[in-house]
């Protein structure tokens, strides 16, 4: 594997949604294997979902891709974690020009601590422009429907935590 042409996706996917499963199969067109690797930090956790639920549901979706996608869990800085996993590129997508800041300084500050990452942007595909993990929950939580914006098993998993 250390020949592969590896794209590290760091986030926090809680939980994921379409605009990530699209971004992944989008990227998988360019990279030979892509690493989804949620970000977790004990301390400042308020995550709905566990890592394990979170892993569970990712390998879930990329079951027929298990080959190129690989879902892990990482603690401390992404910078450190691309480096073990030998790859020398971060994924993130953008959805509007809100995202912007936010990225900007994130993939400034990772070149700074490794200036040989680099970060790649990919454009969230239109009919996921207005998706977020955090609307999608808020949404649940208020009876909302969701269906179509999450994968199935997702939905599923958010129906059982907000009961339903
Ligand atoms: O999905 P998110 O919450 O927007 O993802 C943010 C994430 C996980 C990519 C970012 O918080 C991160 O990289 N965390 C790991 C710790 C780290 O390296 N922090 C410095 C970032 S410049």
């Amino acid at each position: 594997m250390a020949n592969d042409n590896i794209a590290i996706y760091p986030g926090s996917f809680d939980p994921i949604t379409n605009g990530h499963v699209d971004l992944v199969k989008r990227t998988l067109r360019v990279f030979d294997k892509i690493v989804i690797a949620i970000a977790t930090n004990p301390e400042k956790d308020r995550s709905l979902f566990s890592v394990e639920e979170r892993l569970r549901m990712i390998n879930e979706v990329f079951a027929d891709l298990a080959g190129r996608v690989q879902a892990d869990s990482f603690q401390g800085l992404l910078v450190d974690y691309a480096e073990r996993k030998h790859s020398k590129v971060i994924i993130r997508g953008l959805r509007a020009i809100s995202d912007f800041e936010y990225e900007f300084q994130m993939a400034m500050m990772n070149h700074r601590l490794k200036p040989q990452l680099e970060t790649l942007f990919m454009m969230t595909g239109e009919s996921e422009f207005y998706t977020s993990s955090r609307l999608v929950k808020e949404v649940v939580s208020l009876g909302g429907d969701v269906s179509g914006l999450v994968p199935d098993n997702v939905l599923q998993k958010l129906k059982q935590k907000f009961k339903r």
